[in-house]
């Protein structure tokens, strides 16, 4: 998704400005652009390629200055093209070309200006002529409308008038040594150099630039010049903007690039890497207590009587996985909700909810807004499961559980999800235990399943040939329906997702008891109907559901635990599972999916690690 990175500096930033693209680029983007203050007057370069050809193209303009702002994009308004990429340029009432080398003010915006078509119309009024579709480019000529002579004073002019989520950077011609920054709903990092200050919508941008990072707050707009920088945000009273104290963290952030090693990309090297990412998540867990989920954890705990779990996309499915532990163990009330639909919903809050956000990135605009809704009616017990120490979301929470699956580069989720699974699996024990529904037996027993699961993971992964079989014929079809039971219905559902959003293959999941309510209709034998086949309390009636599918002429392509007495026949394939892991089955029986997505979308030769129109990390709404 979009990434800002900006500077100003007594030497060339240019490429500190590229580097910091560079590590931004995992989250997914289809142009970028840089854009500086150089001999006089504002130069820049973009691109639909990717960084690299962006660092070509400013090496042969001969771009290099000490003042300057970059950005990588994800189309929201106007299509993926060189006119809508950033940086975007003001020239004024009445300019005409949007030339390279032209131009007052600079700007990036990441977000979405809701009101930016009645700004537009304002703007053309005044006989600013637009270039793109896009609706940055509306604040790049309000602000340019707004300047007379104090960057600072057009900036807070035109924030007033933005409706929408953004964080933006911005520059101008007539003032060197100077970039403003505000963030309003995305967003953005402070970095503090001697001598030189550094702007960028991660941390991870600035890696290597300095560790010294102030986290903006909501409304906050900062002044960064050369030796000082000036943060401040609007007052609501005084209806002026007032001079602002944030504290300035040490942070070590990853740089986010590693290494592919022998993988062909890094979903595969994401898919291998989990049993380690598994054992780092409970590498501290000695025993179980609610103080793993930080101070005060076990007086929230005594004090909560439901869950209500929010989050996105694969974070929403391992939500739905622990729905199915923490009523059956925990013995709590849970609701999982779309962060999407809840932030607009009209519920019934209860302040004795204990809010739980699901994330892999803490970034997730849809999921802080949620959580922001249910805070905002009440609900003052906040927890996030988060894989990003130092994101928004782990600021936002009062407690988190932070897993350790390290930088996920791939756009599909994977190490992230079955870390997820594991901090959620332990959120269920200590709410059992607060609850007094966890003896020691049972901790002990539960205890014993965690530590093994890194061992019970890689003999799931050898089984990477016999998918890869199945993978050859998937390819060829454009349709897949996933099915399972109980636990393990949404794993269906995370199968059905991966497949999709990584081949570009139709995929829907059902729950099996749900199949001859509708769907059964689809079923032909150019169906395949992959089934998850745990050995559970459910894997009679799965069965029967099985036949359904088979009196059909469907293709069953069943992962079946080692004892469930599935064998194949025509018609129905099936790979044998290691072993049958009890409750924490889920976290196995998504691996061969994982799996079957990836070889899948490698047999039709997608761009698996950033497949078509997705980011890595959705900051917009
Ligand atoms: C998963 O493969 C996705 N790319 C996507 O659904 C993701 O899980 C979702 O956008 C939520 O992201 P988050 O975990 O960073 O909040």
């Amino acid at each position: 998704m979009c990434g800002i990175v900006g500077a100003v500096s007594q030497r060339n930033i240019v490429p500190i400005l590229i580097e910091g693209l560079k590590r931004l680029e995992y989250r997914g983007y289809d142009s970028c652009g840089v854009a500086v203050h150089q001999s006089g007057e504002l130069k820049r370069a973009r691109s639909t390629s990717r960084v690299a050809e962006l660092n070509t193209a400013v090496d042969e303009d001969g771009i290099a200055a000490g003042t300057g702002i970059a950005h990588t994009r994800w189309a929201t308004h106007g299509a993926p093209a060189v006119h809508n990429a950033h940086p975007h340029f003001s020239h004024g009432p009445g300019a005409e070309a949007n030339s390279a080398s032209a131009g007052r003010i600079a700007l990036v915006h990441n977000g979405i200006i809701e009101n930016h078509e009645e700004l537009r119309a304002e703007l053309k009024a005044k006989g600013y002529a637009f270039t793109s579709q896009t609706d940055t480019e509306v604040i790049a000529h309000l602000v340019e409308h707004l300047y007379s002579g104090d960057l600072l004073d057009a900036v807070q002019a035109a924030l007033p008038r933005l409706k929408g989520a953004y964080a933006i950077a911005v520059f101008c011609r007539d003032e060197p040594h100077r970039v403003i920054a505000a963030r309003e709903g995305s967003p953005l990092v402070l970095g503090v150099g001697e001598g030189e200050n550094f702007v960028a919508s991660d941390a991870m941008a600035l890696a290597g630039v300095t560790d010294q990072i102030v986290y903006l707050e909501e409304g906050d707009v900062v002044d960064l010049q050369l030796g000082r920088y000036w943060i401040s945000r609007l007052h609501a009273e005084s209806g002026r903007f007032e001079a602002q104290q944030r504290e300035v963290k040490t942070v070590h952030a990853h740089s986010g690039a590693a290494e592919l090693g022998p993988y062909r990309h890094y979903m595969q090297k994401e898919i291998f890497e989990q049993p380690t990412a598994i054992a780092n998540t409970l590498e501290a867990i000695s025993s179980i207590s609610p103080e793993l989920f930080g101070d005060g954890a076990y007086r929230i705990f005594k004090e909560v009587d439901s869950v209500l779990i929010l989050a996105c996309g694969t974070s929403y499915y391992a939500g739905s996985t622990a729905k199915y532990w923490l009523e059956s163990i925990a013995k709590i009330p849970t609701s999982v909700e779309i962060a999407s639909e809840y932030r607009y919903r009209d519920s019934v809050p209860n302040p004795r909810t204990l809010v739980v956000t699901i994330s892999q990135s803490g970034e997730t605009a849809d999921t802080l807004a949620a959580l922001k809704h249910a805070r905002a009616q009440g609900m003052e017990h906040t927890l996030t499961v988060c894989n990003v120490s130092t994101s928004a979301m782990v600021r936002e929470c009062k407690l988190a559980y932070i897993t350790r699956a390290g930088a996920e580069i791939g756009v599909a989720s994977t190490k992230a999800f079955t870390t997820q699974l594991v901090g959620l699996f332990l959120l269920t024990l200590a709410l059992a235990q607060t609850r007094g529904h966890l003896g020691d037996e049972q901790e002990a027993e539960h205890l014993k399943a965690l530590r093994h699961l890194p061992v019970a993971v890689q003999a799931v992964l050898a089984l990477e040939p016999q998918v890869i079989a199945w993978s050859e014929e998937f390819a060829r079809k454009e349709n897949a329906l996933f099915l399972g039971r109980g636990l393990h219905y949404p794993i269906a559902l995370e199968g059905a997702l991966k497949l999709k959003e990584i081949s570009y293959i139709h995929a829907e999941a059902y729950p099996a008891g749900e199949l001859k309510h509708g769907p059964l209709a689809l079923v032909t034998a150019e169906m395949p109907v992959v089934t998850v086949a745990p050995n559970d309390a459910l894997l009679e009636k799965l069965k029967s559901n099985m036949q359904e599918v088979r009196a059909r002429g469907g293709q069953l392509f069943v992962f079946a635990d080692a004892d469930t007495a599935i064998e194949s026949e025509a018609g129905l394939h099936v790979i044998r599972m290691p072993e049958h892991y009890g409750a924490l089955s889920p976290i196995l029986h998504v691996i061969p999916l994982q799996l079957l997505a990836y070889h899948t979308a490698c047999a039709r030769g997608t761009d698996v690690d950033k497949p078509r129109n997705l980011a890595k990390s959705v900051t917009v709404e």
